[in-house]
């Protein structure tokens, strides 16, 4: 299936409501670089996950859902040597010329933080998979002009829609106009690797392939893809608050995100020496067992389709945490040592050297049992979303506690969560919602709430008065309207035509 491409703002539930923001994006062009004409525009969506947050580089399936708020690229195109980029917020994100000729640079300093960065990643992606189609590639010079509505920070994956719409752009101008989603999906998941990033690959894959009206399932093994469905009830509905906390996972890469995704790989490894597994693939993004593979090995391959028997070989792997990683406060290096067999040398050089991180104990039991749990409900979750429902109360109920069981091992498990982000869930559940947790990264960010249509207006006006007008006291009316974000499930990547431009 490919990437689509529409004449039209149709693919927005309210097309009439985004004209304006495009009639500013095409002025900024223009303003931008006089006389030239927008050919193209490549967008993608932020998105927002419903359950399963730091299990995707573990490979356990997740349930997010693409949302309206993107990053739209108006491009134009051309023979010079470089790449300029600029964006409708000229003052956090000024303007950038990317040589690409002999003179080309798409080193990344990731001591110098920029957004330039984030528009390499998705170039250097790009670059490669035209250079897996023909060796004697020359990229055409760019102008650029982005306009983003994800906000930054906010747990809401504004760096993948970001990285998305750049690899989509420099595809489509160098000529690779029908490009599958699963092409897009494979090469932009590693694209912010090259700045330390050693994320998963949900975030790319729900913007890649989200629908309008559905939410998606997306699964890492036996291969990468989401598949969209619907709700079986039609009252549902998400509420999406950004804290406000800015949750920076770039600069804090070394003590949260990226020590995760470490930790969880030294807790694969010492289980499956524990176990006495041999053989699994070393897939991890440290080149070690995953704790996918490791339940994998031990239980059997699982083909990531049949529920019952994923449920069944999780709740085996929960068993087998409880008794097999028995430091609950926590490993040191030494302990870690112990039971790896290695020597300090050889630890450090295998899990603290390519991915930075700062630690006092590494606290492996907590984590793995994290990511079996929540995977673990990730499954119950689609078994209910799978199913007829005849009793809405029920199924509020029981998809709530799903979300709030979610939230509270983020919290003290995954410790991924704060006293600010716990607060938003507890004013939403005392006024309306059903479940609530953090979503994505974590350490700030949004946070998710399940209800009902007639719960909504309780509910936001709550989340107004007790949050928003509590915490920050000059908050203005258009802020706390930004801050409650638009929660229905939107179209993924696409390109639009410059026909749209005459139509604004
Ligand atoms: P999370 O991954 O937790 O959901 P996030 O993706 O919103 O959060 P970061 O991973 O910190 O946040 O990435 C944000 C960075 O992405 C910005 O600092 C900027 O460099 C880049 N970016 C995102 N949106 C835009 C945009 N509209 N214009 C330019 N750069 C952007
Ligand atoms: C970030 C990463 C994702 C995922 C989430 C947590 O959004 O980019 O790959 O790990 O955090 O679920």
């Amino acid at each position: 299936m490919s990437v689509p491409k529409f004449h039209d703002l149709s693919f927005y539930s309210e097309p009439s409501a985004h004209r304006s923001r495009y009639a500013n994006l095409v002025k900024s062009f223009r303003a931008n670089f006089s006389g030239d004409e927008i050919e193209f525009l490549a967008r993608s969506p932020g998105r927002v996950n419903l359950i399963g947050d730091h299990i995707d580089y573990n490979y356990f399936p997740v349930l997010p859902m693409a949302i309206e708020v993107d990053v739209v690229a108006a491009v134009s195109t051309n023979d010079s040597d470089a790449i300029v980029i600029s964006n409708t917020d000229a003052e956090k994100f000024p303007k950038h010329t990317i040589p690409i000729g002999k003179d080309s640079d798409f080193a990344i300093n990731r001591e110098q933080h920029s957004w330039a960065n984030y528009f390499k990643c998705g170039l250097i992606v790009a670059a490669k998979f035209l250079e897996e189609k023909s060796t004697d590639i020359k990229l055409k010079g760019m102008n650029i002009t982005f306009s983003g509505t994800v906000p930054t920070g906010g747990g809401l994956s504004s760096s993948a829609a970001f990285c998305v719409a750049s690899t989509l752009a420099v595809l489509y101008a160098n000529g690779v106009e029908n490009i599958s989603k699963a092409d897009l999906t494979r090469i932009t998941v590693v694209s912010e690797h090259y700045l330390g990033l050693n994320n998963g690959g949900m975030d790319q894959c729900a913007s890649v392939y989200g629908e309008q009206g559905k939410a998606l399932f997306i699964q890492f093994k036996p291969q990468l893809k989401g598949t969209p469905f619907e709700f079986p009830v039609k009252n549902l509905t998400f509420v999406i608050t950004n804290s406000l906390q800015v949750s920076n996972k770039y600069e804090t890469a070394p003590v949260h995100y990226n020590l995760r995704v470490v930790e969880m790989a030294i807790a694969g490894d010492l289980l499956a020496k524990k176990l006495g597994l041999q053989g699994m693939p070393r897939d991890s993004n440290l080149d070690t067992f995953s704790l996918r593979g490791v339940m994998d090995g031990y239980c059997g391959n699982w083909d990531g389709e049949d529920l019952s028997q994923g449920i069944a070989n999780i709740s085996k792997m929960i068993d087998v945490v409880e008794k097999t990683l028995t430091e609950k406060d926590g490993y040191n290096v030494e302990q870690c040592c112990q039971g790896l067999d290695l020597t300090a040398e050889e630890f450090h050089a295998k899990y603290l050297t390519k991915i930075p991180v700062k630690f006092e104990v590494l606290k492996l039991y907590q984590r793995a049992l994290h990511v079996y749990r929540e995977s673990l409900r990730v499954l119950k979750t689609l078994q209910l979303l799978s199913s007829p429902v005849d009793d809405d109360a029920k199924f509020f109920q029981t998809f709530g506690s799903l979300m709030n069981d979610s939230q509270q091992d983020l919290d003290l498990l995954n410790e991924s969560s704060n006293a600010k982000l716990n607060e938003l869930c507890s004013i939403a559940l005392n006024n309306g919602a059903f479940g609530s947790r953090v979503t994505g990264a974590g350490w700030g960010g949004s946070i998710v709430h399940l209800t009902s249509i007639e719960n909504l207006p309780k509910l936001t006006n709550s989340l107004i008065e007790l949050y928003y007008k509590h915490e920050f006291p000059h908050i203005t009316k258009d802020e706390i309207e930004e801050a409650v974000i638009d929660s229905k499930p939107a179209t993924g990547s696409c390109l639009v035509s410059a026909e749209i431009v005459k139509k604004l």
